[in-house]
């Protein structure tokens, strides 16, 4: 049984183009684009009432107008913050966006997304796969999707969702773990997404040699990433996807 058939971009803008855009905004995903990418990452977490939302942090201070934890507040309430202007005057009033209507935009500009299951700290990894899981399903096909988180808990109950054939996962690491080809056989992922500085070119080898795609996050310098390509590696995850594109391009001239 093998994996969905996907077409890995070479950049995947990271909270959509992040570094032009408030980040996990429906502008961040149209600023990326307009940038040229065609892939996505994003973070999905619920709020107290239990609707995905496409936001990072457990609170919404750093990037909001309001404080307090995401899982503190309904939708209305959430619906009621600037998303915005903390980036920028020019996104005043860009709302919070719910899963539902950013899936709408990925399809509609048929783009592909890296959904990062986001469990932050004392939240609850089966109840956001429960409301998340059958959502995204619905409405992706599986070449335009792949499902990452740094829980193994979640990405098991991702699996009970989907098959091999029907959903890719990817598993998160930070420094990599010595189980990591136990913890990726275990959900039969189809990737693996490494914090790139710390990801040695052993392992990558033998990641290769498992059969995974390596997503490599997140990275903003394409000089400092460079000798990494002659690695394998299949996508990186920039928040500055357009800076990256150049130079890949000046690359090729
Ligand atoms: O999915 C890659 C990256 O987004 C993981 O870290 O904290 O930016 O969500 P973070
Ligand atoms: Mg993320």
């Amino acid at each position: 049984m093998t994996h969905p058939a996907i077409t890995l971009p070479t950049l995947i803008a990271h909270r959509g183009y992040s570094a032009a855009a408030p980040e996990n905004t429906l502008a961040a995903v149209r600023a990326a684009y307009e940038a040229g990418a065609r892939w996505v990452e994003l973070d999905v977490q619920l709020l107290g009432d239990g609707t995905p939302v496409i936001w990072h942090d457990a609170d919404v201070a750093r990037c909001s107008d309001g404080r307090g934890a995401l899982n503190r507040l309904t939708w209305p309430e959430a619906q009621a913050l600037d998303v915005g202007s903390w980036f920028s005057d020019r996104f005043a009033g860009e709302k919070i966006a719910s899963l539902e209507v950013m899936l709408e935009l990925l399809n509609e500009l048929e783009m592909g997304v890296n959904l990062e299951i986001k469990v932050n700290k004392g939240r609850d990894p089966i109840e956001l796969v429960d409301r998340v899981m059958p959502e995204v399903l619905e409405a992706l096909p599986p070449e335009r999707l792949v499902i990452s988180s740094f829980d193994l808990s979640a990405l098991h109950h991702c699996r009970t969702f989907a098959s091999k054939k029907d959903l890719a996962l990817g598993v998160l690491f930070g420094s990599t773990p010595k189980a990591w080809r136990t913890q990726c056989e275990a959900v039969d992922a189809y990737s693996i997404h490494p914090h790139w500085p710390r990801l040695k070119r052993a392992q990558a080898d033998a990641m290769h040699e498992a059969g995974y795609q390596l997503l490599c996050y997140t990275a903003n310098d394409p000089s400092a990433f460079q000798s990494r390509w002659s690695w394998g590696i299949a996508s990186v995850i920039t928040d500055e996807p357009a800076i990256f594109q150049r130079f890949l391009d000046n690359q090729r001239l």
